[in-house]
């Protein structure tokens, strides 16, 4: 109700200000009785997947807290997981200005933020100061845009280093469109490698720190029906804990003509729906059950977010839907689905 009001006025800013603007006012909320704006008290919905439990099933998609300064204030919205990151082994500053763009007659947003981040140990500093957060902790992971593709294992593999200690689950991303090359590791022998690994890596860690912390690799909607049953059996044959269906796509048809529609960069937001749903529904069939997926993409009300669980999704994520629609939709989802 309260972000209906203030919607206007957030639009009328630049959306990357307006981003800021958020993420600053809720790092500095939430030590004062001004956390009521958005804190909602919601019922538990528990669900148990990759051996963790979720004390309901909807989650903060990685992009929108990339240095972990919020995970708290996510959390009292209700979220019952908070995706940080993307983050990168060194801060980076991403790519130039403007790089973020409402597409607001379809509820979108395009966006070529590149990864801006402050670096992996400027995230784990925010993270171990977010002990008021009970929920379920997800830390996304990339690599740098100056970092050749050829070793850009070794990026994921000192993120992962970094953060396995503190996080409940590692997302490995491996589908943004806005670092040069990235998505080749979504493909043949690159993907083999890099999961094969990540996962001996993970079994190092496990060993040492006495603690399993799963695995998940977030994939790209613009993949033909082949590249997701080649993807699929990757997974499964890595032994990879979940898979994060779907970031951003390239595709502009559900936007054409709008304004900044040729921007480059990933649309989000309900423009995408349908199609992450689809790639959910073909994963499923062709993981059968073997890991479980997490479905985002243009989820904005309770009948989008059962499309993606009857497709096959465990777990749902958001992003652009919380931007269009605020803390009422986690609210909502949560109640009903
Ligand atoms: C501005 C913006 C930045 C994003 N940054 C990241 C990121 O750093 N890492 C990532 O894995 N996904 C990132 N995403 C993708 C989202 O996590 C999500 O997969 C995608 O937007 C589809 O969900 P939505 O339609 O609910 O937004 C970003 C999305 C947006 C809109």
């Amino acid at each position: 109700m309260l972000y209906r009001l203030a919607r206007p006025a957030i639009f009328q800013l630049d959306p990357e200000k307006a981003h800021d603007v958020t993420i600053s006012s809720l790092s500095r909320f939430h030590s004062t009785p001004l956390r009521f704006i958005y804190s909602q008290h919601l019922p538990p919905r528990p669900v148990t997947v990759m051996g963790l439990n979720f004390k309901n099933p909807v989650g903060l998609a990685a992009g929108l807290d990339k240095n972990g300064e919020c995970i708290e204030a996510f959390g009292a919205m209700g979220f019952g997981f908070v995706e940080v990151g993307t983050v990168t082994p060194r801060p980076q500053p991403g790519n130039d200005k403007p790089r973020l763009f409402r597409i607001k007659d379809a509820e979108g947003i395009i966006n070529r933020m590149g990864f801006n981040n402050l670096g992996v140990d400027a995230l784990i500093e925010n993270v171990k100061k977010a002990k008021g957060f009970d929920g379920i902790l997800g830390i996304n992971i990339g690599k740098n845009k100056d970092t050749p593709i050829e070793k850009g294992t070794d990026d994921y593999v000192i993120c992962m280093q970094k953060v396995y200690a503190y996080a409940d689950y590692i997302a490995v991303n491996i589908s943004s469109p806005n670092t040069p090359g990235l998505r080749s590791l979504q493909y043949g022998e690159a993907l083999d490698e890099l999961l094969s690994t990540l996962k001996a890596e993970q079994a190092r860690l496990s060993e040492e720190q006495g603690k399993y912390v799963p695995l998940a690799v977030k994939i790209a909607p613009d993949l033909t029906e082949e590249e997701i049953e080649q993807v699929a059996q990757t997974l499964v044959r890595n032994q990879i804990d979940g898979v994060i269906a779907t970031n951003t796509t390239l595709d502009r048809a559900l936007v054409d003509g709008m304004p900044h529609y040729q921007e480059a960069g990933g649309l989000s937001g309900r423009p995408v729906q349908l199609k992450s749903t689809e790639v959910i529904r073909r994963l499923h069939q062709a993981l059968e059950g073997a890991l479980p997926i997490i479905g985002v993409g243009g989820v904005d009300s309770v009948m989008a977010a059962r499309e993606k669980m009857a497709a096959g999704a465990a777990l749902v994520q958001v992003y652009t839907g919380l931007i269009y629609q605020g803390p009422g939709l986690v609210k909502q989802l949560v109640r009903n689905i």
